[in-house]
């Protein structure tokens, strides 16, 4: 057995029963009712391709990489390489040797506040996030930041979710040392005009890192194109295995930034008089990678770009707007998120319910949410809320899962009316 053969449904013919039938998780039911899988925003299922993919490498070919001569850790080597082509070529990136494997974007983040904002960071500095962030792309700038005495300032976010560019603007200055921005919120669904604030910030020769983990499964993201400098994502919410992210980083700088974690497969030469590193991006994936995650990654970026990421983006956003106009109509239901450009995320809050009330009823009727702060508690306080129930949507999700939805929540309504 060698290397997974990905077999991709043909970009012309988006169909999303046949784009269905590739997930066995989806045909079951739940507590006696068709699952409604509307959480793709915290997890993307998986489909047969990918599966089959994790499934080959463990059956046929599995061996540690860059490390043996033997016929196996060839075959592993190869195809984790090929992996690291395909995602290269998924984000337009000029190099595959930019594009770094991680555990996930929380550890590219990290990744990148060790290794390439701690070196220059002092009192006083600045690193520029916004309100609408994920924790862990606040988080680890924290950390950094108050080693030395420098802090996180936040860019406001307007009452229909959207970034205050101007506000963004004004606080770019001379101690700000990175901007770090989400591609699409995880919790609004705004989609964040990445080139915009690339110009803004490079105008002023500040940095600029993506938190691409909610942009990847929706858009087609052309790293190159954006501009920017970092772009972290992960696989599991692009149909792919868990576990397994990357970072895309220029060249340059990645040749420029020491290494973050020692261990195996990151060095050139040890000795007890000093220890020399690796090149990009091995300096980086120190120790055993997860190879068959990888190789997932490999293969749900294929089956992604091979489905079309611009039928996707167009799919998902009539779904998006289809779930807005049917929950508005529900009496007590509130949407929190109405940006104009908008991927498929839909957050919301509903009078005299508790957001995992709502998750529990709906759970009941078989329809998936997440409800609670998202790791987004800086927004939940930006829109004096404690939580929000959350649908999100993936590329198998239909119009008839946005009815069974809104059906579940007349029931909710009902239930607290
Ligand atoms: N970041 C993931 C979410 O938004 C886990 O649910």
């Amino acid at each position: 057995m060698s290397a997974p053969i990905v077999t991709p449904v043909p970009a012309a013919a988006f169909d999303v029963e046949a784009v269905r039938a590739q997930f066995p998780v989806l045909a079951q039911q739940i507590r006696g009712k068709h699952l409604v899988y509307l959480d793709s925003g915290a997890s993307a299922q998986k489909p047969e391709v990918v599966v089959q993919a994790v499934a080959d490498c463990y059956r046929g070919y599995y061996s540690n990489i860059h490390r043996g001569v033997h016929a196996l850790s060839e075959r592993s080597t190869t195809a984790f390489e090929r992996a690291r082509e395909q995602v290269a070529r998924f984000v337009n990136a000029p190099s595959p040797r930019e594009i770094v494997f991680l555990r996930s974007t929380t550890e590219a983040i990290n990744l990148v506040a060790n290794s390439f904002l701690e070196p220059q960071l002092g009192p006083d500095d600045e690193i520029l996030v916004t309100e609408m962030e994920h924790h862990s792309n606040i988080v680890p700038w924290q950390l950094v930041a108050d080693r030395y005495g420098a802090k996180v300032v936040a860019a406001p976010v307007t009452d229909r979710g959207e970034l205050d560019l101007d506000g963004l603007t004004r606080l770019i200055h001379g101690r700000t040392k990175l901007v770090a921005v989400t591609h699409v919120s995880n919790v609004l669904g705004t989609i964040n005009p990445i080139a915009d604030i690339v110009r803004l910030a490079h105008a002023q020769g500040v940095p600029v890192l993506v938190d691409g983990a909610q942009g990847v499964p929706h858009l087609a993201v052309d790293v190159q194109a954006l501009g920017c400098d970092f772009y972290a994502f992960s696989a599991h919410k692009v149909y792919g295995p868990s576990g397994v992210g990357a970072l895309w980083a220029r060249a340059e700088l990645l040749a420029a930034m020491p290494p973050y974690q020692g261990g195996g497969g990151m060095i050139r030469r040890v000795s007890f008089s000093g220890t020399t590193f690796a090149d990009p991006p091995e300096r980086f994936e120190a120790g055993t990678p997860d190879v068959a995650g990888v190789i997932g990654f490999g293969a749900a970026v294929e089956w992604t770009r091979a489905l079309g990421l611009d039928a996707i983006a167009a799919h998902e956003h009539e779904l998006t707007q289809y779930a807005m106009a049917r929950l508005a109509d529900i009496p007590g239901l509130r949407l929190i998120g109405t940006a104009a450009d908008k991927a498929g995320v839909v957050s919301f809050v509903m009078d005299g319910v508790h957001p995992h009330d709502i998750g529990t009823i709906l759970d009941g009727e078989g329809v998936a949410v997440r409800v609670g702060h998202h790791c987004a508690q800086p927004l939940m306080e930006r829109f004096a809320v404690p939580a929000t129930a959350r649908a999100s949507f993936g590329v198998y999700n239909t119009s008839a899962d946005v009815d069974a939805l809104a059906a579940a929540l007349d029931k909710v309504r009902h239930w607290f009316g």
